[in-house]
């Protein structure tokens, strides 16, 4: 596959098959991941793989999200959410919350180096290895969709970051960027549908 059909490929799904992924075919994929620019050129990117079904358990009964259609539907009235792709991608996304983490075959908790504190960022560039990471989890989704490997990343709401640092062991100088499931897409594994954009209505010639 060749580098723009596995970016245009890359979909977010939330439902996977049980098949595993190849522990060669996995390498590669973080291997991409180590690819991505960062802004000390360090990339102090760590991985931790959440394997064990009983810590994922753990982790998931304290997670911030309704399990139902109804309990979604509470959140995205709240937010005042008009019918559209929007409201609908939030229905199915929000109830998938658990299920997703305990079972994709893989669960990355992808971590990067931090000097300062992250939040209340003095300027953009404090928040560089913020997108750093960033660059390098897009690699991963887009090298794991050249594999026909999918996922979904949730960033970790209220206690979730404290709970990820203990039960994963993370040292205190690193933060957690999301949770990473992948996995191959379950036979019927719902896809969002995307807002139909075009590049025209976004590009600015010389200016805005
Ligand atoms: C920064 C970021 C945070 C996201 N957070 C969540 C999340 O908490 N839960 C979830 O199910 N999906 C999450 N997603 C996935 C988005 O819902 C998904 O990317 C979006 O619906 C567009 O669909 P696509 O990825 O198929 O293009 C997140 C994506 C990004 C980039």
């Amino acid at each position: 596959m060749d580098t723009l059909e596995a970016i245009r490929s890359r979909k977010t799904i939330r439902e996977f098959d049980r098949r595993d992924i190849p522990p060669a075919t996995l390498k590669r994929i973080l291997e991409a991941g180590m690819c991505a620019p960062s802004n000390d050129h360090m990339r102090q990117w760590q991985f931790v793989l959440m394997m064990d079904r009983a810590v994922r358990e753990n982790l998931v009964a304290h997670l911030n999200a309704p399990k139902t259609k109804e309990g979604a539907e509470a959140i995205v009235n709240q937010w005042g959410l008009e019918p559209g792709l929007q409201r609908e991608m939030y229905l199915e996304g929000i109830p998938r919350q658990h299920s997703m983490i305990l079972n994709c075959p893989v669960l990355i908790i992808p971590c990067f180096r931090v000097h300062a504190p992250l939040l209340n960022p003095e300027n953009l560039s404090a928040l560089n290895p913020y997108a750093s990471m960033w660059c390098c989890i897009e690699n991963i989704l887009i090298a794991a969709a050249s594999e026909g490997i999918s996922g979904v990343t949730r960033i970790p709401l209220g206690d979730e970051n404290q709970r990820l640092h203990e039960i994963a062991q993370i040292p205190t100088d690193y933060e957690v960027a999301c949770f990473l499931c992948l996995g191959y897409p379950a036979k019927n594994a719902r896809r969002a549908k995307q807002v139909e954009s075009r590049i025209e209505e976004h590009v600015h010639l010389d200016h805005w």
